[in-house]
């Protein structure tokens, strides 16, 4: 089902670039409805974005005639997601202060769908203790925030500040919405685990969670309840997700079997380490040795665990594999008894760990998908795509 986005358009340079983003937002099936501060208005007409989202665009907090047909509260309710581009220092200061003093400040306070904010300012403005303060309390409430850029500005300054492009504001934002999954319980390994050597270093990899957490916010999307589990990493909690922060293989093994009970469907992400250092030492190893051994142990294998179980979730395990994919993913997802795999190779120029892009290709029983290359975000929206289906059919086979 198409998403449907409320663009709210603050004043300032970059108001201009609303008009490629609602573009883009229409070519990816989005519905797009637009709303302006006053102040943007003065940056761009309200007649270019109508033409482009195919609907009225609104500014007035107290316009009747508007009011008779799609009132404030039904436009935020009508929201899936509302995404600001460009949002100022101005606009992002009432966000903070939970001001409701025009249209688009009263919309954001009145919805429940998650909220984006694209910020585009003069670098000064954009480093003020005053923003780093407003920027935190948005955060610390879930608001998500994409860039600003550093480079020229209008103003003939560089820092950071500039609006992200449309097409890298894009690619970040899961695009599908629908209630597939709704009453479901939806749990999802993402990220790395670190292994302590002594109390300064510890044996991890590259991952960055950005795969893990792309599809937990995808799958959410479609209405499940959704828990992710997550190694470190420096992303925060996507809306409407429980995320448990861990550290070891250890505490990622514990916090997945305490709550995979009553879920639904096991999407295993994390790329957990295969082995732990047998002694953690007490202090910091020294360097005074030429040569070190390091006494290795086997971490269990968290995904198998959960496949294992009777009357298990439905499972869908990644293999990340640097040579003879299929074959080693294939191996995998019969070995550890698994519904669905999702191979990518690694170690190469493109995809795999810590990029924003990545490939798949996905294996069950039977069957097989490609997904090209494409951001980790889109790539979600993807696979979450494939695994519903696959899902919904495991259900009725079930049935029959
Ligand atoms: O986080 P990013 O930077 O975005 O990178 C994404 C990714 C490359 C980490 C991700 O796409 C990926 O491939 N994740 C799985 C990495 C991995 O550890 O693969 P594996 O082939 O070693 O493990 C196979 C499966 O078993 C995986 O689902 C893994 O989560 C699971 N596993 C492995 C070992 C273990 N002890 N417990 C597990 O649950």
């Amino acid at each position: 089902m198409s998403i449907k986005v409320l663009l709210g358009v603050s004043g300032g340079i970059a108001a201009y670039k609303a008009a490629e983003l609602v573009r883009r937002l229409r070519e990816e099936g989005a519905q797009v409805r637009v709303v302006m501060t006053t102040a943007a208005l003065s940056f761009i007409t309200p007649l270019t974005l109508q033409a482009l989202s195919g609907n009225a665009v609104r500014s007035d907090l107290l316009d009747p005639r508007a009011e008779a047909g799609m009132d404030h509260i039904e436009l935020a309710r009508w929201a899936d997601l509302v995404l600001v581009a460009p949002a100022t220092a101005d606009l992002m200061a009432r966000l903070a202060a939970g001001l409701a003093d025009d249209l688009l400040t009263t919309l954001v306070l009145a919805t429940t769908a998650p909220l984006v904010l694209a910020p585009a300012m003069n670098h000064r403005m954009w480093l003020h203790p005053a923003t780093r303060e407003n920027l935190a309390r948005l955060q610390k409430r879930g608001v998500r925030v994409l860039g600003p850029a550093q480079g020229d500005q209008a103003c003939g300054e560089w820092g950071p500040g500039r609006m992200l492009e449309p097409t890298e504001i894009l690619d970040v934002l899961p695009l599908r919405v629908s209630s597939d999954l709704a009453g479901k319980r939806v749990m999802v390994t993402a990220g790395p685990t670190r292994e302590a050597l002594d109390p300064v270093r510890y044996i991890g990899n590259r991952s960055s969670g950005r795969m893990g957490y792309a599809l937990a916010s995808s799958l959410a999307a479609r209405g499940a309840e959704l828990v992710l589990v997550s190694g470190p990493s420096a992303l925060s909690a996507p809306h409407g997700v429980d995320l448990v922060r861990v550290e070891t293989a250890l505490e990622m093994e514990a916090a997945v079997m305490e709550r995979i009970g009553d879920c639904d469907l096991f999407v295993a992400a994390a790329a957990v380490s295969d082995y732990r250092p047998r002694d953690r030492a007490g202090e910091k190893i020294k360097k005074d040795r030429t040569e070190l051994d390091l006494h290795l142990v086997k971490n269990p294998d968290i995904l198998a665990r959960v496949a294992a179980l009777p009357e298990g979730p439905f499972t869908v395990g990644f293999a990340a594999e640097t040579e003879r994919l299929e074959e080693h993913a294939l191996d995998k997802l019969e070995k550890k008894g698994l519904n669905m795999i999702a191979a990518n190779l690694v170690g190469g120029r493109t995809g795999g760990f810590e990029r924003n892009d990545n490939a798949l290709l996905v294996l069950w029983s039977g069957g097989r998908k490609s997904l090209p290359l494409m951001s980790k975000t889109r790539l979600a929206d993807a696979l979450t795509d494939v695994v519903v289906e696959r899902y919904l059919a495991y259900l009725s086979s079930q049935d029959s």
